[in-house]
């Protein structure tokens, strides 16, 4: 089995109602933890490699590790850029062994948004890529970008038939009210996401897929962990889990968690490391890391996703 792209999983996730996690990958115990928990359930993935990711990590180091991620599980895995912001940064993926690419134009006006999404499309799609576009606007973080609530805009569901007919992309990621980071509402404030711009979206779009970046539902349990070894998080609200599980019976086939896997990394490492003070080889506490990601991500996959035995 090599990577694959996602156009096969999108199929049957569409006609399953479920969705594929995508989760964000920086090294090699994310990566572990994330396919030996896919592994076991039978799960297919989608590991996806930030800017930031790949200034971190290396582009070639995170791809070797995701072959061999490939050749130890036997899953259809698909190697995916997360939030690529220019045709320049999609086409050095695409050429490096990516199978899939997000460009995400929604910080431009829309028509030259349509432009380098169509310009990427061109580039993928003649090298066996698929191309996730974005319209509409998340709040929250990306790498050094800071969005706040009020520049977000939600997705307008006039504008996607147009959108993807004149790009061609195969997925469409949609703003509804989820965000990135950890801080998703205020304090106090009742998540709430706009499912009627959803559904709207795929009545409009019949058996297209979507997807949901900022899915990170934010356990509070890995909160209490992190601050209960010393952390200062302030208090946190993600995407409660009985969303998800709606958005993925629909239209949703991508769900997007990064902030989660950082926070289950972050408390366990703490956790190691205040009971343990004479511990320091960092096999311990990464063993413990790598643990509770493939934890986390076994729940995401039999709770909330619905993708175990899929693959
Ligand atoms: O959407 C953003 C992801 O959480 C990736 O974050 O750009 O800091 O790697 P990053
Ligand atoms: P979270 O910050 O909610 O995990 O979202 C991650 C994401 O959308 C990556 O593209
Ligand atoms: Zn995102």
């Amino acid at each position: 089995m090599a990577l694959v792209n996602t156009a096969g999983m999108f199929e049957k996730a569409y006609k399953g109602g479920y969705a594929i996690g995508a989760f964000n990958v920086n090294n090699m115990e994310i990566i572990q933890g994330i396919t030996e928990a896919a592994s076991g359930l039978k799960a297919p993935l989608i590991l996806q490699v930030s800017a930031g990711a790949r200034k971190y990590a290396n582009h070639v180091y995170l791809v070797k590790m995701v072959e061999a991620a490939v050749s130890e599980t036997g899953l259809p895995i698909a190697l995916h850029l997360d939030h690529g912001d220019s045709f320049e940064l999609c086409k050095s993926c695409i050429d490096g062994g990516f199978t899939s690419v997000m460009i995400d134009g929604s910080h431009l006006d829309y028509e030259e948004n349509i432009a380098v999404t169509r310009k990427v499309v061109e580039y993928a799609h003649e090298r066996g890529v698929t191309v996730e576009g974005e319209l509409g606007r998340l709040a929250g973080v990306e790498d050094d970008v800071n969005v706040s609530a009020e520049d977000a805009s939600y997705t307008n569901p006039d504008q996607v038939i147009d959108f993807v007919s004149r790009t061609g992309c195969d997925s469409l990621a949609i703003a509804i009210g989820t965000s990135h980071g950890a801080y998703k509402f205020k304090p106090g404030q009742k998540p709430q996401l706009r499912f009627d711009i959803l559904e709207e979206i795929e009545a409009r779009l019949s058996g297209f897929p979507i997807v949901l970046h900022g899915a990170s539902s934010v356990s509070p349990e890995y909160v209490k962990m992190v601050n209960d070894f010393g952390g200062k998080m302030p208090d946190a609200i993600g995407i409660p889990e009985e969303m998800l599980r709606k958005a993925a019976s629909l239209a949703v086939c991508k769900i997007n968690i990064d902030s989660d896997l950082r926070l289950a990394m972050t408390g366990a490492v703490r956790k190691h490391l205040a009971e343990y003070p004479e511990h320091f080889d960092p096999r311990q506490y990464l063993g413990d890391a790598r643990a509770a990601i493939k934890e986390l991500v076994a729940h995401k996959i039999t709770e909330v996703l619905g993708c175990d035995g899929k693959a």
